[in-house]
């Protein structure tokens, strides 16, 4: 994998994912807000940017074109399907043999088994209500992104977000598939850590058509909880039979 793309490149988990994806040697184009343009004033001169709403359709298929993998900040704001219009975009425009990895909360679910705490579904009713009362954000836009997502056949990740936090990397997160699973508990990443995961994936096959719940290595659940991590099935070679 060579050439890479980070729609949402500006923010604070976009720019932790560039640095990641520099340091990891890929060629690196960006989308971001005209305005934003200039959080990335110290990089100018090593990626690529292509300035415009990560929902505007043109603007992806131009950046995604030629990119083994794209690293997409899916963000709810405003009430205009903006997280559903840059999902869609990347899934229409990315080129087939792309690696495609989404960022998301862990109120998003992959096959409805994850168990939320009562505080947790109280606490994400009533932001998802004021959020639309006041129009800034629709966290239900989010959930119909990673539908679309879902039932693609693209070679998709889509990389579920504990609570996060600033500070120094503690090294790749721990997962797992569903929210109430023990290793989990602690709910605290480091938003650096959350990026070193993003672009990990670009290169392990194994997370395609996962949605993996991240949590920080150094956490306690993870500590006590580590040997928990899932595997896929494996796929036992068939032996030869003797007649
Ligand atoms: N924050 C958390 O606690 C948390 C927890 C779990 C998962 N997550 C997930 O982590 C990812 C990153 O979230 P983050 O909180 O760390 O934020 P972030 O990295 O700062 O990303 C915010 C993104 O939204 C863009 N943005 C901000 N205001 C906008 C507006 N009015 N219109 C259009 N775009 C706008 C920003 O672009 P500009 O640079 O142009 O402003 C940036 O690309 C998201 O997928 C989120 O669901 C976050």
């Amino acid at each position: 994998m060579k050439k890479i793309c980070i729609i949402g490149i500006s923010g604070k988990l976009g720019r932790y994912m560039l640095q990641h994806a520099l340091d990891r040697g890929y060629e690196v184009v960006g989308v971001c807000r005209e305005k934003s343009a200039k959080k990335l004033t110290a990089f100018k001169d090593r990626i690529t940017l292509y300035t415009g709403k990560t929902n505007d359709r043109e603007v992806i298929k131009q950046a995604v074109a030629g990119c083994d993998g794209v690293l997409t900040v899916l963000v709810p704001w405003g009430v205009q399907q903006y997280s559903a219009g840059t999902a869609q975009a990347v899934l229409d425009y990315a080129p087939p043999h792309a690696r495609l990895i989404f960022s998301c909360g862990w109120h998003i679910t992959l096959d409805g088994q994850d168990t939320y705490s009562r505080s947790f579904r109280m606490f994400l009713a009533f932001a998802t209500w004021l959020a639309r009362l006041l129009r800034f954000a629709d966290i239900d836009d989010q959930v119909e992104a990673c539908r679309r997502i879902f039932a693609s056949d693209r070679r998709w990740t889509v990389v579920r977000g504990s609570d996060l936090q600033e500070g120094p990397s503690q090294g790749l997160p721990v997962w797992s598939r569903h929210i109430g699973d023990p290793i989990l508990q602690s709910n605290l990443t480091r938003r650096i850590d959350f990026a070193l995961f993003m672009v990990a994936a670009l290169e392990d096959d194994t997370l395609i058509h996962e949605a993996p719940a991240i949590v920080g290595c150094q956490t306690p659940s993870a500590l006590a909880h580590a040997p928990e991590m899932p595997s896929k099935p494996l796929i036992h070679p068939i032996q030869p039979t003797s007649n």
